[in-house]
């Protein structure tokens, strides 16, 4: 299959791993046609998986969703690390009519769209106008993730259970729903605000200051504190079916034992032991099915991942937002496990065809990520040095996130830079393998997280 994939980050080099390693028995290299120095630089970065590719990684089964195939992949504008295992073309991922024009003179057969600016911005529109399948909601249903106040209207309309908000457009009205919801203060911004729009706090003044800010941008939602364990489910959507992946938790605080602010996510790990068999089943049936239902009735399906971050209560499983995409970085922990080709899921959903699948399949192997991030990030990253060791690391895979190929060494050009991610037969295992990896990886003030999935290997 042609394949288009749009974005940056770690998740569409996950993306990009996941569809690569539905040919089965062939290197990388042959796989997309890289030339001889894409190939090489490829296990040089750690993206082939040294040991993923031999002993780690599960391998697609070629049973239910089809035979292994053979993609052509093409990522736009992709990164330093994805143009080692695949072309890169230089466009602009949110600008639809450049994105349709290059697909149809490309004979794309799939669209994959990765982060949620170009799905706010409408380019699943642009591309099904043009009868040219694509894996990402229109910019109707992208509302969920884009507008917080559209999420809550809807979750309302659909009887789905989330934390009680209040929509402010003034500081007053702000304050007084501060004051009314008590601490611990949860404060929001309803648009897009790269991970950095929420603040958790007991501090009655760091809330009226967050509410201050983000007030000047737009409104902003001030909700009730939901205490429990948080969970991340995607669930693949035509629009009408939804089939779910496995589960996953981010950790989304920047330090050690959840201190420090929020971040985009600093590592992951899937499955989740402690849930109960039947958490994925309920979901679907109290959160996914009405909310896909809801959209379809409002005449803007919602064709993508619906990405479902949840809160296990006391009182039982709450929302706390919806995404419109993969979860970065969860992605690069769910999809080394899935058996099922990727290719040909995001197909049936982007033509409609998913009731005819069966679920997705998953390795019993589980995955640990952990995210690399350079000083100072997420408040200010000093970017720009030198990423070494990457040529020397084992049993892991490499998605780059933020880097840049500098006189032939990588470079950090973001605040987080890449993720390490390492399957095993338990917990330990995998840590151990991502931790040894991260060991062998220098970046100067580079930092991460030592403690993601300790509590399950425990
Ligand atoms: P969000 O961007 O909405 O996912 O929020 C980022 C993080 O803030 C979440 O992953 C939670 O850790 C935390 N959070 C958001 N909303 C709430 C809430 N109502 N109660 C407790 N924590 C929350
Ligand atoms: N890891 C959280 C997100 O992708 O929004």
């Amino acid at each position: 299959m042609r394949i288009l994939v749009l974005g940056s980050g770690a998740r569409e080099h996950a993306i990009i791993t996941s569809l690569l390693s539905e040919t089965l028995g062939e290197t990388l290299g042959e796989t997309v046609g890289a030339s001889e120095s894409g190939a090489s630089s490829a296990s040089a970065s750690g993206a082939s998986a040294s040991g993923a590719s031999a002993s780690g990684s599960p391998g697609k089964s070629t049973g239910s969703a089809g035979a292994p195939r053979h993609h052509h992949i093409t990522a736009a504008p992709g990164n330093a690390g994805i143009a080692t295992v695949v072309p890169v073309v230089a466009l602009d991922p949110t600008r639809g009519d450049i994105v349709t024009q290059y697909a149809l003179d490309n004979d794309i057969e799939l669209v994959i769209i990765g982060p949620e600016a170009p799905l706010v911005a409408g380019v699943a529109d642009a591309l099904r106008q043009r009868g040219i399948p694509v894996f990402g909601p229109g910019k109707a249903a992208a509302a969920l993730e884009g507008s917080k106040t559209f999420a809550k209207r809807i979750m309302d309309d659909a009887g789905v259970p989330t934390g009680l908000a209040t929509r402010a457009g003034s500081l007053a009205e702000a304050i007084e729903a501060i004051d009314e919801f008590g601490a611990p203060y949860v404060v929001k911004a309803d648009g897009l605000a790269a991970g950095k729009g929420v603040l958790v706090t007991p501090d009655r003044d760091a809330a009226v200051a967050h509410a201050t800010f983000w007030l000047a941008h737009g409104s902003v939602l001030v909700e009730e504190f939901l205490a429990g364990q948080e969970v991340s489910l995607f669930l693949v959507s035509d629009g009408h079916t939804v089939l779910p992946l496995s589960p996953a938790q981010d950790y989304k605080r920047v330090f050690d034992g959840d201190e420090g602010p929020n971040t985009g996510g600093m590592g992951a790990y899937s499955p989740l032991p402690w849930l109960p068999d039947t958490f994925v089943d309920d979901v679907i049936e109290s959160v996914a099915l009405p909310t896909i239902r809801q959209l379809a009735s409002e005449g803007t399906p919602f064709i993508g991942l619906l990405y479902c971050g949840l809160i296990v209560t006391d009182d039982g499983v709450r929302v706390i937002e919806f995404n419109a995409r993969f979860g970065d970085p969860e992605t690069q922990v769910v999809l080394p496990r899935l058996l099922t080709p990727l290719s040909g899921l995001l197909l049936a959903a982007a033509t409609g065809q998913l009731g005819s699948l069966p679920r997705p399949e998953f390795s019993t192997d589980v995955a640990v990520t952990v995210v690399l991030a350079s000083e100072g990030y997420p408040e200010n990253p000093l970017t720009n040095r030198p990423i070494t060791g990457l040529a020397d690391v084992e049993n892991v895979t490499i998605a780059h996130a933020a880097t840049a190929l500098v006189g032939g060494e990588f470079v950090a050009t973001g605040g987080r830079v890449l993720s390490v991610v390492a399957l095993g037969a338990d917990f330990t295992e995998a840590r151990s393998r991502a931790y040894a990896a991260l060991d062998i990886i220098h970046l100067e003030g580079g930092h991460y997280r030592t403690d993601v999935a300790k509590r399950v290997a425990e």
